[in-house]
């Protein structure tokens, strides 16, 4: 196992589409475990492959709170079978665009199936934290960001505090 570095955005890489994954063999099985450390590491509920610049349709997430039980889930490939229709905002947070927090309209529910670790299809039905970060690891495959949900002008305003805080300047509120 391993931590890896996690990209921040403005970054190109964060902005492209991944690719499908053949089969869940033991390097994807690698990737899953080391973005599994990375993401407790940096305290995150989810982690998409391209974050750690690895361009495969590979995510991981545990909404496990600190009381509770480590709940790992492994995915390759997830696709959105099901959307309810009712929406939710619900404030959302990225660790490639750290500290920066925002309210995103997304479904309320979804069903998702998957390859797991093992390479064995899987469906799961995700509400509530999991289904809000499901949705938004899905979206870091497509190349997408939670603030592209977001107007023009708020999208902007996070990404200029971005650019700022990484020439060590302070942001401007
Ligand atoms: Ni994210």
């Amino acid at each position: 196992m391993a931590v890896l570095p996690i990209l921040v955005a403005p970054d190109p890489r964060l902005k492209t589409q991944a690719q499908s994954v053949e089969k869940v063999d033991g390097e994807i099985r690698q990737l899953m475990d080391d973005m599994l450390e990375t993401m407790y590491a940096a305290n995150g509920i989810g982690l998409a492959a391209p974050q750690v610049g690895v361009s495969k349709r590979v995510l991981v997430i545990d909404v496990a709170r600190d009381d509770e039980k480590p709940n790992p889930i492994r995915m390759a490939n997830p696709e959105i079978v099901w959307a309810s229709e009712t929406e939710q905002l619900h404030e959302e947070g990225c660790l490639s665009l750290p500290e920066q927090f925002a309210e995103v309209m997304r479904p309320t529910a979804v069903r998702v199936r998957y390859l797991d670790h093992e390479n064995e299809i899987r469906e799961i039905e995700a509400d509530e934290i999991l289904g809000i970060c499901v949705q938004h690891e899905m979206d870091h495959l497509d190349g997408t960001l939670f603030v592209d949900h977001l107007s023009n002008l708020k999208r902007n305003m996070i990404l200029r505090k971005l650019q700022k805080a990484r020439r060590g300047q302070p942001a401007t509120v």
